[in-house]
């Protein structure tokens, strides 16, 4: 089957589908339920350091190598240099991981969407509502959220085989900024209406130093560098592979600061969303903070009851997060049908069959994991949280690591460099050959390092 790459159509082309994959369940799931554990303002201040230095350099990296080799990441990495090419394959292994389970909880936005259109959203405010429909309590049995999870797999997986993304696309370019608004509005709406509000705000945006230890703030720096990789969707070549897409007269310093400012605003905002509500609803314990993964679910629901018409307001909440969560579903099954495409010369449909199959069984253990197979557990930590664990904190710092020495060391710096002054001066240039020189390769080590030991039980955060 021929391949003809496709390119994208001018500047803003770019730049909204590669938001599109950054913007998703990271931003709106993830996000706030981290800085909501590791204590609001510092998580906060630290992400945004990164973001702008850390996370700069190595999206500049990554779509400078995609646009000068036009090629998707397994070949991408061998062209450049032969000794490099195991990163293509590790870059491929990563979305191949994350897949399976962000369809998981896209399952459970598509659960809440339908669940607010029909009027269940009064008995989704109630108590522990989401970890009992997780966990099969009550009235709720294991096998819902296997369906919701077929459901939007199989979804992805349609789009992915008809190549109708551009199509989603376009609707997504319209939901984007009514999600950003409906944020603002629901965040504003919080605020103001809740009592004691403004001390949640001043936990979110008020860095703590009190109590601050070592471990805790490198912990936090672990945390903050994990979801950075996962938000912008670095070191898993989905930027190489846009990259590849991207003609040569579009500015890439400029879009990556696009880019960088779409997905750090929109977490931001959606943290604002959220952690002040949860403060709230918890009477400010932090103790009673840790809600992890389901705070979304959990808390969104109770603020969305105390609305006006809080009904409709939530059932366009958790429309908006379903297309965010699709367009990244989407380029993570892209990029992996990509590669199969490209390296054994298939098919498209073979090869999204191939994506859909691996999806499914991965993808599966995931969805049972808080439920009937909660007994199990991978370094004391379920099925999802594994997949998550694996992906952010192993497989994608190695991948960033290597990406930044053969930029750094082996093409040298000025090969980014070059490809970035196709459209004129890089203005931070200097910036970018010194963090992805000293800084990056320093702190990725340290993070990779203390995570592992973290997960084996050596060290204890
Ligand atoms: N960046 C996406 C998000 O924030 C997730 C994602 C990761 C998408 C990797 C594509 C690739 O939800």
């Amino acid at each position: 089957m021929q391949n003809t790459r496709s390119s994208f159509t001018g500047k803003i082309g770019f730049v909204l589908a590669a938001a599109g994959s950054a913007v998703g369940l990271g931003n709106i799931w993830r996000f706030p339920y981290l800085a909501n554990n590791y204590g609001g303002g510092l998580f906060l201040l630290i992400y945004v350091l990164l973001s702008v230095t850390f996370g700069f350099t190595l999206m500049i990296a990554e779509i400078a190598i995609g646009r000068k080799t036009g090629l998707s990441p397994l070949g991408a990495f061998k062209k450049l240099n032969k000794r490099f090419a195991f990163v293509g394959y590790l870059a491929t292994i990563i979305p191949m991981l994350i897949l399976p389970y962000y369809s998981v909880i896209g399952g459970w936005v598509m659960k809440y969407s339908v669940g607010f259109a029909i009027g269940h959203d009064k008995q989704m405010a109630i108590g522990d509502y989401f970890s009992d429909y997780i966990s099969a309590k009550g009235a709720h049995n294991f096998i819902e959220p296997i369906g919701w999870f077929l459901l939007f797999v199989g979804l992805t997986a349609v789009i992915v085989m008809l190549g109708v993304q551009k199509g989603i696309e376009k609707v997504s370019k319209v939901m984007m900024p009514v999600l950003v608004l409906l944020i603002i509005f629901i965040a504003a709406y919080s605020i103001v209406t809740m009592d004691g509000a403004a001390q949640g705000v001043k936990y979110y945006l008020l860095p703590n130093f009190k109590g601050l230890t070592p471990t805790k703030l490198l912990m936090t720096i672990v945390a903050a560098m994990g979801q950075l990789f996962y938000s912008m969707s670095l070191a898993m070549g989905i930027m190489i592979t846009f990259g590849s897409y991207m003609k040569k007269d579009v500015s890439i310093e400029k879009s990556t600061h696009q880019i960088e400012f779409f997905d750090t605003g929109i977490a931001f905002l959606a943290g604002l969303m959220i952690v002040p509500a949860v403060f709230v609803f918890n009477g400010g314990d932090p103790e009673k903070m840790n809600k992890g993964a389901g705070l979304m679910f959990d808390t969104l629901p109770k603020v969305f009851d105390t609305m006006p018409g809080g009904r409709w307001i939530g059932l366009i909440f958790f429309v908006m997060v379903f297309f965010a969560a699709l367009t990244s579903s989407i380029s993570l099954m892209e990029t992996i049908v990509a590669v199969i495409q490209d390296k054994f010369k298939m098919g498209r449909k073979t090869a999204c069959a191939i994506v859909l199959a691996i999806s499914l069984a991965l993808g599966l253990p995931s969805a049972l994991g808080s439920s009937i197979w909660s007994q199990i557990t991978i370094l004391g930590k379920d099925f999802l949280g594994f997949f998550d664990f694996v992906s952010n904190s192993v497989l994608m710092p190695i991948t960033a690591f290597a990406t930044c020495i053969l930029v750094a060391f082996v093409l040298k710096p000025k090969s980014v460099i070059e490809e970035v002054q196709l459209n004129g001066k890089f203005k931070q240039k200097g910036m970018f050959s010194f963090v992805i020189r000293y800084v990056a390769p320093v702190f990725i080590i340290a993070i990779l390092v203390s995570s592992v030991l973290e997960a084996l039980g050596v060290i204890e955060f």
